[in-house]
């Protein structure tokens, strides 16, 4: 990698626009209502399913490989099967071999045409990501996503890519995503504007079909999951982290292995807090510390958590979890933390409703843009249940240690609001009834019948 400065920056250009085929949105989740009521005990164990994040990776990897690969403990949840369906389209051989998936690599120059729009549902990390490879290849694609997915912010992704040489036609700065293919790449240095992995991968996934290398430099830095994989090494200087991959570069076919997913063990670590008289297990849980800020923050805030038997699994920090019943006081959340906790927010808020006293979350406009407004989310739906929350343009401000009663809220479509209002409506007083509630298995399919288990642990 030259020193910093020294590639030369393109200069980002508008994508021309292109007439775009009519396209179908999905349709979106069965309705399931849940209903909550207060837990006495949470015992038990749980097995949680494996990183969403690091399985879209290892399957996108796995299809660009030279070579067999093979994903172990690949996730069932709705998300990383949209990027399984994507690339199956795009003609990778993926096959369930005993409790492994097998994954057929095209190489770089394998992928097929596919028959029609690429459907990546709900999954930002699908489309983000994939774009960066398809602007890279030598023919045309759309890419559609569910309602939320369609109205999530996708210039982010179209500017870098046009700087590149892709073309791109958005939807009003949105999915359906057409991309034009046979456009010759070249690497460029692009400072992330906005702290997003998922930008920082895509850009990173097209510097592979580039001419050249491409840089991507953070000053904020996010989950740091596709560099890990691809085996790039991170300068800094001057608190900006400089990311490079050279455009040509082989992907080697390897076995991966998942972690269990700490996003979905945070919704565990709360519930373990709160509720009176737990005590919840939870083994081999990916400690990435881009990933598990939340673990310092609920300590922060008085969490009885150990960690334990630290150790490796495919290339990535995990270790076994344990919760038990705190006594938990506000804290303030802001800054450069932020991008590493920022899925756990919607669960640190309501372990903030719980805690003696104020938390303050800001930096966190990001949430705005997810699967829905998280931050007006979890407003409307902690208020419904009595806490006292105040929201800003970039956090929440909440006096913490108010009783909770139940009240109906709805999941407004995103699994992780759905998940964090099934762990407040465990020390609610009477019903919590959660609308659109299956939208969990995005996530984390199982997560209401484990809530139910520990109930009876
Ligand atoms: C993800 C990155 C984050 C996160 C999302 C998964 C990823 O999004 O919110 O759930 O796998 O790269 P941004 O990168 O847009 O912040």
């Amino acid at each position: 990698m030259p020193p910093p400065g020294a590639t030369a920056r393109r200069r980002c250009q508008a994508p021309l626009p292109i007439p775009l085929p009519r396209v179908e949105l999905p349709a979106r989740f069965p309705s399931m209502t849940q209903h909550v009521t207060p837990a006495a005990r949470l015992r038990g164990r749980v097995d949680l399913p494996a990183d969403k994040s690091i399985a879209h990776r290892a399957a996108l990897l796995a299809a660009l490989a030279d070579g067999t690969s093979h994903l172990v403990d690949y996730p069932s949840a709705a998300d990383p099967q949209s990027t399984l369906a994507c690339l199956r389209r795009l003609g990778v051989a993926i096959e369930p071999r005993g409790d492994l998936l097998q994954v057929q690599g095209v190489g770089l120059e394998g992928l097929h045409p596919p028959d029609g729009p690429l459907d990546c549902g709900n999954s930002g990390t699908t489309m983000r990501l994939l774009a960066g490879i398809l602007a890279g290849q030598t023919f045309d694609t759309t890419l559609v996503g569910d309602a939320s997915l369609s109205r999530r912010p996708m210039q982010r992704i179209a500017h870098p890519l046009a700087a590149m040489g892709a073309r791109l036609d958005l939807t009003d700065g949105h999915a359906p995503i057409h991309i034009r293919g046979g456009r010759r790449l070249h690497g460029i240095e692009y400072p992330l504007p906005v702290p997003s992995a998922q930008v920082k991968s895509c850009v990173l996934l097209a510097g592979l079909f580039a001419e050249g290398e491409t840089t991507v430099i953070e000053t904020l830095p996010s989950r740091d999951h596709t560099e890990r994989m691809l085996g790039l090494s991170a300068i800094d200087v001057d608190g900006r982290r400089y990311l490079s991959v050279e455009g040509g570069r082989r992907i080697a076919a390897r076995t991966w292995m998942i972690p269990r997913d700490f996003s979905a063990a945070a919704f565990f670590l709360v519930a373990g807090a709160i509720v009176p008289d737990a005590e919840i297990h939870l083994p081999g849980v990916g400690l990435n510390p881009s990933r598990s800020a939340l673990l310092d923050v609920l300590r922060a805030m008085g969490a009885n958590i150990t960690v334990k038997s630290e150790r490796t699994r495919g290339g990535e920090p995990i270790a076994d979890l344990a919760v038990s019943t705190s006594e938990l006081r506000g804290v303030s959340v802001g800054g450069a933390i932020v991008p590493n906790l920022i899925d756990e927010i919607p669960i640190l808020a309501v372990a903030a409703a719980c805690a003696a006293g104020r938390t303050e979350i800001r930096d966190a406009g990001e949430l705005r843009v997810k699967e829905t407004d998280r931050l007006a989310a979890m407003a409307t739906n902690l208020r419904a249940l009595g806490a006292r929350v105040e929201e800003h343009e970039d956090g929440l401000v909440i006096e913490g240690g108010r009783p909770l009663h139940g009240a109906e809220v709805d999941s407004f479509d995103d699994h992780r609001i759905a998940m964090a209002m099934g762990v407040a409506g465990l020390v609610a007083e009477g019903t919590t009834t959660v609308h659109d509630a299956d939208c969990a298995r995005i996530s984390f399919p199982g997560f209401w019948t484990a809530l139910e288990r520990l109930r009876e642990g």
